[in-house]
C-alpha cells in the first residue's frame, strides 16, 4: 500500500499527532509507504512531497503545528499562484503517477469540500477534522479545540485577577469564525459574567444591566466575546479580506467595538485583550493527543479498508465515518438548547439577550452534553 497524507487550511494543535498516529499505524500494522505533501494541496500540485519513514514521525507527538506545512490559499480548483487556474488534472495525474491507493487530507470544511471535489475526479481520500473552531459538521468535536478552550480558559483566569484589582469590565476576545464554541466552553470554564457567541446576537441594553448591577454592587465584570459575534441588527467585524484564500473574510475586533460600544454607558473603565492566534499555538492538551491519536489511527483503518470518500468523526462518544460530501462548506454551530448554554444561564452567566430563557429543566430527562 502507499499512501499519501496532507495538512490542510489553519494549523492546530494536534495535527503532528495525527500524522504520526496515520503514519505508524500504516508502517506498523501495513507495511506501507507512506508519503507527506507540503503546504496542503500545494505539495500535489507542486510536486513537493517526500517519504515520510517512522523515525521521520517519532518524536512529533507533542509538537505544535504540523511538520508538512499547511497553507490556505491552495485550491486546485481555484489555485491562487496561477490567477485562478483550475490544476486539479495535475493533482489526479500525480496521483497516478506515484501510484497511490489513497491519501488521508487532515483538514476543516474547506478542505473536505476539496477532497470531495479530487475524490469525484478518482483520487481517493479520507478526512481527518481538525480545527481549534470545533465548527465542523457531523463530528462532535475536532482535536485542536480542547487546547484553545485550555488557553482562552488560562486568560480568564489571569483576567479575573487584574480585573478584580482595577473593578473594570474585562473583556476576552477568541477566534472561532462564525461559531462560539471556544467563548462558549472557556467563558464556562472560566466563570465568565457574559457569553457573547454568533448563534445570539447581543443586546447591549442588556450587557449595559448586566455590567451596572455589577458596578453598584462594586464587582468587575468578565465578558468573553466570540470574534463572530454581532449586535441584533448589526454585522460581524471583519478584520480583513483576502480573496486568495479558502476562507477569504478574517473576522476580528469586535472586542474592541463592544469596548467602544459601552464606554460611554459604564463608569468602569474598560479594558480589551484579543487572544489571537495565541489559542492555535504551542503543544496540544493530553485530550488533544489522545483524540488526534484516535483519530489517526481509525483513519489509518479506513484506508486499509479501501473505505474512501469519508471523514473520521466522534459521534456519541463513538468513532465512526460520514461522506465528504456531508461536510464540504458547512459549519456546526452552538444550537440554542446546548446544555453549556443552559448550564452557563442557570448559573447566572448573561448571553446579552433579555429574552433568553433557556432553562436545563427544559432540555429533559436525558440531555446530550453538547
Ligand atoms: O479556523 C481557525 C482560525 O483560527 C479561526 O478561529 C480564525 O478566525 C482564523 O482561523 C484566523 O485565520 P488566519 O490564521 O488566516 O488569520
Amino acid at each position: 500500500m502507499k499512501v499519501g497524507i496532507l495538512t490542510g487550511g489553519g494549523d492546530c494543535p494536534g495535527l503532528n499527532a495525527v500524522i504520526r498516529a496515520v503514519s505508524k499505524a500504516l508502517i506498523l500494522q501495513h507495511g506501507a509507504e507512506v508519503v507527506g505533501f507540503k503546504d496542503a494541496f500545494e505539495g500535489m500540485v507542486e510536486r513537493r512531497y517526500s517519504k515520510l519513514d517512522y523515525r521521520d514521525v517519532s518524536g512529533i507527538l507533542t509538537r505544535g503545528g504540523t511538520i508538512l506545512g499547511t497553507s490556505n490559499k491552495a485550491n486546485p480548483f481555484e489555485y491562487h499562484a496561477r490567477d485562478g487556474e483550475d490544476v486539479s488534472d495535475e493533482i489526479v495525474d500525480l496521483y497516478r503517477e506515484l501510484e497511490l491507493d489513497g491519501v488521508v487530507a487532515i483538514g476543516g470544511d474547506g478542505t473536505m469540500s476539496i477532497c470531495h471535489r479530487l475524490q469525484e475526479k478518482g483520487v481517493n481520500f479520507v478526512g481527518v477534522p481538525k480545527t481549534i473552531d470545533n465548527d465542523v459538521a457531523h463530528t462532535d468535536m475536532t482535536f485542536g479545540f480542547d487546547t484553545a478552550v485550555s488557553i482562552a480558559t488560562e486568560a480568564i483566569d489571569r483576567l479575573h485577577t487584574t480585573g478584580q484589582s482595577h473593578n473594570r469590565v474585562m473583556i476576552l476576545e477568541t477566534m472561532g469564525r462564525y461559531s462560539g464554541w471556544i467563548a462558549l466552553h472557556a467563558g464556562l470554564a472560566g466563570g465568565a459574567d457574559v457569553i457573547l457567541l454568533p448563534e445570539f446576537p447581543y443586546e447591549l441594553d442588556e450587557i449595559e444591566r448586566v455590567c451596572a448591577q455589577r458596578e453598584d454592587r462594586q464587582e468587575f465584570t468578565i465578558i468573553a466575546v466570540a470574534e463572530g459575534a454581532r449586535p441584533v441588527g448589526g454585522d460581524m467585524t471583519v478584520r480583513e479580506t483576502d480573496e486568495s484564500s479558502t476562507d477569504p473574510v478574517r473576522l476580528g475586533g469586535v472586542g474592541n467595538v463592544l469596548k467602544q460600544q459601552l464606554e460611554s454607558r459604564l463608569n468602569s473603565e474598560i479594558r480589551t485583550t484579543v487572544l489571537g492566534h495565541i489559542q492555535r499555538g504551542g503543544t496540544p492538551t493530553s485530550f488533544d493527543r489522545r483524540l488526534a491519536t484516535n483519530f489517526g489511527a481509525y483513519a489509518a483503518s479506513l484506508v486499509a479498508r479501501g473505505s474512501y470518500g469519508r471523514m473520521v468523526a466522534l459521534q456519541d462518544n463513538h468513532l465512526t465515518s460520514v461522506p465528504l460530501e456531508s461536510v464540504a462548506d458547512t459549519n456546526r454551530r452552538v444550537p440554542e438548547d446546548s446544555m453549556y448554554v443552559a448550564s452557563a444561564a442557570a448559573v447566572g452567566t448573561s448571553f446579552g439577550r433579555s429574552d433568553f430563557d433557556i432553562e436545563v429543566a427544559d432540555l429533559g430527562d436525558d440531555v446530550p452534553l453538547i
